[in-house]
């Protein structure tokens, strides 16, 4: 079998794909890679380099010297970061994207691309949005990862690529912090609950968006990739779902656990303009039907599990 190489390896979902990939397919199968070096202790369970996506050569080299079969492309900016860096965000988001299209295409490798509920944006219906609607979205992030989708579409079709993906909502996770990002507040709430017993909010509290617990994510990913591609008709952009809460919603849940926790608002303009413009909930019924998604973690066992793991983590248990 040829090898895995995972971009972006070090980030929120990388730190969790990346042992998933090794305990199914073996560790030297797998070669994480990111442009940060990992940190004393880190990345030492298997093959590790040190890899600038936007570099296409660096890029080439890799995947020939370790008969890359298959991508998993996960270096990006999030959408709050790519706002205030927007030049720096193309250039990330789009150019690791086209670059990683182009060596897979001349490998013949499969290729798995996360999108985003940011693909959408205000002139899509906001409750259970289908599949196949308007995607129009007023973010940088949302230009990238709706250009991506129509990218990773052309070189299945000209091409014949595997190119696969998800359309991802706010992930939460205990291992990673993520950075970034509009949804970053669903993580961070757990790690001040569990410190101070109050957390400060950058979203208002009826902000309504799609959430996913780390398993659910990676696990997507891997039956996604796994999936028999005869069933496949979106391939690179299933919409996929699991929880679904507000910051008030999710503070009350955390309350069942910890009663004397608080919960205070302080919003952030931007990052609320950019929470407005997405979704509140997407329709999963392609991902269900082509490949049988279901996921196993909504709010309740997603907030219990969270504040189990972080406990022993911050030495708090
Ligand atoms: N979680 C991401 C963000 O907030 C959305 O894809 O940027």
């Amino acid at each position: 079998m040829r090898r895995i190489l995972v971009t972006g390896a070090l980030g929120q979902i990388g730190s969790e794909l990346v042992p998933a990939l090794r305990a199914r397919h073996g560790a030297e199968q797998v070669i994480a890679s990111d442009i940060r070096v990992p940190p004393a202790g880190a990345g030492t369970d298997g093959p590790f380099a040190v890899l600038d996506v936007t570099n296409f050569r660096q890029l080439q080299d890799l995947v020939r010297r370790h008969e890359i079969g298959t991508l998993y492309h996960l270096a990006a900016l999030l959408s709050a970061t790519a706002e205030e860096r927007p030049h720096v965000a193309w250039e990330i988001n789009m150019g690791g994207l086209y670059k990683i299209l182009e060596v897979a295409r001349e490998n013949r490798c499969a290729l798995f691309h996360p999108s985003s509920i940011a693909a959408f944006g205000p002139g899509t219906p906001r409750a259970a949005t289908p599949q196949d609607t308007v995607q129009r979205p007023n973010t940088m992030y949302g230009v990238t990862k709706v250009a991506g989708e129509l990218l990773a579409d052309y070189y299945a079709h000209r091409f014949g690529l595997d190119v696969r993906g998800l359309r991802f909502p706010g992930l939460i996770s205990h291992t990673a912090l993520p950075g970034g990002g509009t949804t970053d507040y669903a993580v961070a709430i757990f790690y001040d609950a569990l410190r101070h017993g109050r957390y400060r909010c950058f979203l208002g509290p009826d902000t309504r968006l799609d959430m996913m617990y780390m398993p659910d994510a990676v696990r997507a990913t891997l039956e996604l990739m796994e999936a028999d591609p005869a069933r496949l008709e979106h391939r690179n952009a299933f919409n996929i779902a699991a929880a679904n809460f507000t910051p008030a919603e999710l503070a009350a849940e955390i309350r069942k656990h910890l009663p004397g926790f608080e919960i205070e608002y302080e919003v952030d303009p931007q990052r609320q303009a950019i929470a407005d413009s997405w979704p509140q909930s997407l329709d999963d019924t392609a991902a269900r039907t082509e490949w049988g998604w279901r996921p196993r973690y909504d709010l309740a066992a997603m907030t219990a599990e969270m504040l189990e793991q972080l406990r022993p983590k911050l030495k708090l248990a």
